[in-house]
C-alpha cells in the first residue's frame, strides 16, 4: 500500500513565524506517524490579487495551477494560518480564490478541494488563539465544497508556547495537535 502524502501549508511568510512554528510541529507528528509530509512555502507561488480581467486576459496564473497540483498530490492538506482582523489574511484567502479557478484537464473547476480532507490550525499571541480565523477559513473551504475535518488547534499565547527547539511545551497543546493530526490521517486514509 502506498504510503499516506500529507501537504502542510503555513499562511505565514514572516520570519520567525508562530504559524510555520506550529506547521513545523505537526510536520513532526506527520512524520512520527509515518507519512509522507510536505511543508511548502507560499512565498514560492507568488500571485497577484484575484483579478477577474486579469483571469479573462492571461488564464489562472501558473504558480496557481502549480500549487492547485502540490495539492492534488496529497491525500491530505493542513493550513496554518494567522488571524488577521478576525479572519484570515489575504496570503492564504487569494491562494485559495486563485486554486478554485484551477481546471485542469479531466477534471472539474474546485475539484482539489473535494477530494481531499483538510485541516485548519492558527497560531496567535490572543487568548482565542485565532479561533474567528479557523471560523472564517472553515467557512471558505466549506463553499469550495471541502471536507473540513472536525479536529482543529488554535493555538493561544502562541509566543509562550513553544520551547527554545522551538516545540510545543504544554500537554493540552500536544494533545490537541496529536488529535488533529491522527483524525486528518484517518479522514485522508478513508478518502484515499
Ligand atoms: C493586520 C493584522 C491583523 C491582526 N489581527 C489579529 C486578530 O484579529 N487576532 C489575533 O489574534 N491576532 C491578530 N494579529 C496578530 C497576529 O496574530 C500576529 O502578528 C501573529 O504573530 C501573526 O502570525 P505569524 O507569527 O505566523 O506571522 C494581527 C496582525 C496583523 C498584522
Amino acid at each position: 500500500m502506498s504510503a499516506l502524502k500529507i501537504l502542510v501549508i503555513p499562511g505565514s511568510l514572516r520570519t520567525g513565524s508562530l504559524n510555520a512554528k506550529l506547521a513545523a510541529a505537526a510536520v513532526d507528528e506527520l512524520v512520527r506517524a509515518d507519512v509522507d509530509v510536505i511543508k511548502l512555502s507560499l512565498g514560492d507561488f507568488p500571485l497577484p490579487i484575484y483579478d477577474g480581467d486579469l483571469e479573462t486576459k492571461s488564464g489562472v496564473p501558473k504558480h496557481a495551477v502549480n500549487l492547485k497540483r502540490m495539492m492534488s498530490a496529497h491525500h491530505g492538506v493542513l493550513i496554518v494560518t494567522p488571524e488577521y482582523n478576525s479572519s484570515l489574511p489575504p496570503l492564504v484567502k487569494n491562494a485559495i480564490d486563485w486554486v478554485s479557478r484551477v481546471q485542469d484537464s479531466h477534471e472539474s473547476k474546485g475539484q482539489v478541494f473535494r477530494e481531499r480532507p483538510f485541516a485548519i490550525a492558527a497560531a496567535s499571541n490572543g487568548r482565542l488563539g485565532g479561533t474567528r480565523c479557523l471560523q472564517a477559513l472553515r467557512l471558505v473551504l466549506s463553499a469550495c465544497r471541502a471536507t473540513v475535518i472536525p479536529n482543529q488547534l488554535a493555538l493561544s499565547f502562541a509566543s509562550e508556547a513553544y520551547d527554545e527547539m522551538d516545540r510545543l511545551k504544554h500537554a493540552a497543546d500536544i494533545e490537541a495537535l496529536q488529535a488533529m493530526v491522527r483524525q486528518l490521517i484517518d479522514v485522508a486514509q478513508q478518502m484515499k
